[in-house]
């Protein structure tokens, strides 16, 4: 066992926050130790509907090739399936996460990234591998035991847990990414609103489905079947590789208060019967319970600790927000407190955490709730017992079953909330935060009550918004290239265009009287360093030519200026010094 250390950020947990965590900083060129009290990285496959606004975050960091490269595509996750069994009868189904033909556009506009299904399992090492290659270290198989407040920052107790051995980490930062029963949560006496809901009981297998699920390709294929009393009547095969191997909830049936707890026997009947033939061969690789929560915490930090992921939001898998949010929860982090360890910007920065995080945390809870009601009033009109189901289902089929049929059908688009919400993926907005600043005479906020917020993206240069992705090029012989890719990477970017140059010197200013900080400056336009080759940039830039967008090195925008101003260096210093107080 490692005993005894100091670093400038201990990481209690190694799972997708934690690790995305570890990487982004050593990025920064912050070092960083996580521990994690598991021997290894997730054993089962668990979160896997990977969305864009992730995905961009591990392209920044240049993992999206080798993430892509163990995912599934966007076709293999084409539809969502509701049916009596994989062999029996079909309820319906719905184009699934940006495959509904009139909505791929919005999804393809909407980034560089498109949707993939990417498993835990297969991700984790990926995100462990590269933080260890920029300077984390990882120590498995250790526990968070409890942390003490210093003048200068955190004194962590741990424990190797083969050996028993305890010791102590000093950091000037700890970051809690210790999942839905958060050690460290509790020790800075942070309260969570909400409440536990169920357990899930899952079951991954490998079993050879091709048949049933090459003609109807999708990550989630929900099974409705009341025909045996000891099995809730909602299961579902969930793809971890088409077609071969799935992670099955199908839950024991509580009867009088008490669990059937099926043998491997039951399991594999069961699976044969959700199937809808017993002659597949299936291959159990592991069963495992997870407790499913509807909580947000009350706050993401206190003093030098710093909760995300799980450990500040839990929700059900509807929408398939877990790990993408943890992933977008670490990217705002990362940067922040690499500019405060490296002197770059005041510690109040780090006050903005909540501000901004805490509100996209209760948006996915909230979203993730109302997606499990949804499924609910579809399972109820179909009926959840044999006998209610015999009578729905012949009833569906003679003409006096219009008014269920339309009921049905009603219920199924309504989860069009969950399989289609590329708002609620990309609309992250940072409101009241110390760190955008909004111009007196900006009128320019898109008001978000004409949009459904959830389904569709909101696309605006508005201070707190995204960056909205467009496609550039660099000359008439170059790919071309987002506008994502030639901004974030840890730094500022203050983009311009045709007359605006004094920009740069402007730029140089500020740089120079803030030495350390770097803002990055990129021209968009006639010859200059971008083409607006589509004149996409044009629509969406919300400044003139002459104006200036300033980016955070997450992609957000800072600030907007709308023409070149009088007396500009002294203005951008300003912003900086609102946006980015100095240390
Ligand atoms: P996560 O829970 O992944 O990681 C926590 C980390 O903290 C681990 O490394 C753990 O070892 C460490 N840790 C915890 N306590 C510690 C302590 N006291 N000391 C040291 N280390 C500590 N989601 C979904 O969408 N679909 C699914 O099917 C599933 N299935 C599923 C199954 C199981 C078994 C679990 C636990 C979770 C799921 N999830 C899921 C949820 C999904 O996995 C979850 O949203 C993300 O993993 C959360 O990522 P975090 O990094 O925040 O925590």
């Amino acid at each position: 066992p490692k005993t005894g250390s100091t670093t400038p950020v201990l990481i209690v947990g190694a799972g997708p926050s934690g690790a995305t965590a570890a990487l982004l900083l050593g990025r920064l060129g912050t070092p960083s130790i996580v521990i994690s009290r598991h021997s290894d990285t997730a054993n089962t496959p668990r979160a896997h509907i990977f969305n864009q606004r992730a995905m961009e975050v591990l392209r920044d960091a240049g993992l999206e090739s080798r993430c892509r490269a163990v995912a599934s595509s966007s076709e293999h996750m084409m539809h969502t399936s509701w049916l009596h069994s994989l062999a029996g009868e079909e309820y319906g189904r719905l184009y699934a996460w940006g495959n509904r033909p009139a909505r791929k556009g919005d999804y393809e506009t909407a980034s560089p990234c498109p949707m993939s299904d990417l498993p835990q399992s297969e991700l984790e090492p990926i995100l462990v591998d590269e933080a260890e290659k920029v300077g984390a270290e990882f120590r498995f198989s250790t526990e968070f035991i409890t942390q003490t407040t210093l003048s200068d920052g955190v004194e962590t107790k741990v424990r190797h847990r083969p050996s028993g051995d305890v010791y102590r980490i000093r950091s000037r930062f700890l970051i809690g990414a210790d999942g839905a029963r958060s050690a460290v949560l509790d020790s800075i006496g942070i309260g969570v609103d909400g409440k536990q809901l169920n357990t899930a009981f899952n079951v991954h297998i490998k079993a050879d489905l091709s048949k049933y699920l090459e003609v109807r390709p999708g990550s989630l294929n929900w099974i409705l079947n009341p025909d045996a009393p000891e099995w809730s009547a909602v299961g579902n095969f969930r793809m971890v590789r088409p077609w071969t191997e799935f992670v099955v909830s199908m839950h024991p049936a509580v009867k009088d208060g008490i669990q059937f707890e099926p043998t491997e026997k039951d399991i594999i009947d069961r699976l044969h019967q959700m199937i809808g033939n017993n002659d597949i061969p299936i291959k159990i690789l592991s069963s495992f319970r997870w407790t499913i929560n509807d909580q947000v915490a009350h706050s993401w930090q206190r003093d030098n600790v710093i909760c995300i992921g799980d450990a500040v939001h839990r929700h059900p898998p509807i929408n398939g927000l877990g790990s993408n949010t943890c992933i977008s929860d670490a990217y705002n982090i990362a940067w922040k407190l690499a500019y405060v360890l490296k002197g770059q910007a005041s510690r109040s920065i780090l006050s903005t955490i909540t501000v901004e995080r805490k509100p996209v945390g209760d948006g996915i809870v909230r979203r993730a709730n109302d997606g499990m009601e949804d499924h609910r009033t579809l399972w109820n009109i179909i009926g959840l017992s044999a006998e209610e189901r015999r009578k729905t289902t012949s009833l569906m089929a003679r003409p006096e079953g219009a008014a269920l049929r339309s009921a049905f059908r009603q219920a199924l688009e309504k989860t069009d909330d969950e399989l289609n919400a590329l708002g609620i993926q990309m609309n992250q907005i940072y409101r009241n935060s110390s760190m955008t600043l909004v111009e007196v005479d900006d009128y320019g906020e898109p008001d978000l009550k004409l949009v459904n917020v959830v389904k569709h993206q909101v696309i605006s240069t508005y201070p707190g918004y995204h960056l909205p992705h467009v496609w550039l090029a660099q000359n008439s012989q170059s790919h071309r290239i987002s506008i994502l890719d030639v901004c974030g990477n840890g730094i500022f970017t203050l983009i311009t265009g045709i007359g605006g140059s004094s920009w740069r010197a402007w730029v140089k200013e500020v740089e120079h009287a803030r030495p350390g900080l770097v803002c990055h400056v990129i021209s968009i336009g006639w010859r200059q360093d971008f083409m607006d080759a589509y004149g996409d940039w044009n629509k969406v830039r919300g400044v003139n030519e002459d104006g200036a967008v300033l980016v955070r090195p997450d992609h957000f925008i800072s600030w907007r200026c709308k023409d070149l101003p009088q007396e500009g260096g002294t203005k951008l210093k300003t912003v900086f010094d609102s946006i980015l107080p100095p240390a």
